[in-house]
């Protein structure tokens, strides 16, 4: 059995105090019947005063991005794994689409910042996706194999992934309002268990598959009860105490 997971991914949304409502409302809403286990990601300046928050509950912190570089060094900007989890992370994005898109992130520097985040003790949340385009044109499965073999057919690869987490995120379900339907994100997740069962059954079978992409507590139910789902990256839905535990309920 899967343990679902919820991530909250606020991206570069938030104040000092509206985080402090925010997350004040998430947790008074984690009642006993929620079982997924639930993760926050803010932004990197309210890491800490986010972490200080969750102390006394059992939510997890992320972060959104980290260094490819390992250890510390002459980075201007940037932030490393190690920080992250000296300042309490436990999980961190990797490889988000609007990495990608807005920021230049390539496979191969995905797939570094994958190993770097597992060499700080971290848990990776990898990013795959298709483009609208690139779905019309049947590519859906061909986009996320590269994605997904940067990582895979490294050395390490696998052992890699079995202490990680996967997300698939249509690119055009992100933000938009459109979800994938639950067979569709259902056939694509299988695809990547599948993929990842060439390699190692077990290692596929105990991988939990995240899906993202407009997720609301409405259509969370009916994503979540897929076989090959096992809970969320929730963008926009998260900033919203109320729907973000609803999410966490559907899941659990
Ligand atoms: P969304 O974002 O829920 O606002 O679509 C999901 C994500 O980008 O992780």
């Amino acid at each position: 059995m899967r343990q679902p997971l919820v991530a909250g991914n606020w991206k570069m949304h938030g104040t000092r105090a509206g985080i402090n409502d925010l997350v004040t409302g998430i947790k008074q809403g984690m009642t006993a019947g929620i079982t997924a286990e639930v993760a926050l990601c803010p932004p990197f300046v309210y890491v800490t005063d986010t972490g200080r928050m969750l102390a006394d509950s059992s939510i997890a912190l992320g972060a959104q991005n980290l260094c490819a570089e390992r250890g510390e060094g002459a980075y201007t900007g940037e932030v490393s794994g190690a920080m992250l989890k000296d300042a309490g992370c436990t999980f961190v994005i990797v490889g988000h689409s609007e990495r990608r898109a807005l920021y230049g992130e390539g496979d191969a520097l995905v797939a570094k910042k994958f190993f770097a985040a597992l060499a700080a003790g971290l848990t990776p949340i990898l990013c795959v996706g298709e483009l609208l385009g690139e779905r019309e044109r049947g590519d859906t499965e061909a986009v996320v194999a590269r994605q997904l073999d940067a990582v895979l057919l490294q050395e390490g690869g696998v052992a890699g992934l079995a202490q990680a987490v996967i997300a698939y995120e249509p690119v055009w379900a992100i933000g938009t309002g459109r979800t994938a339907t639950p067979e569709q994100a259902q056939e694509v997740h299988a695809y990547i268990r599948g993929r990842v069962a060439e390699h190692d059954r077990a290692v596929a079978d105990k991988l939990r598959i995240l899906y993202g992409g407009s997720v609301k507590a409405n259509n969370a139910p009916e994503l979540f009860a897929m076989a090959d789902i096992d809970g969320g990256l929730i963008g926009g839905a998260s900033l919203d105490a109320g729907q973000f535990v609803a999410i966490c309920r559907a899941a659990s």
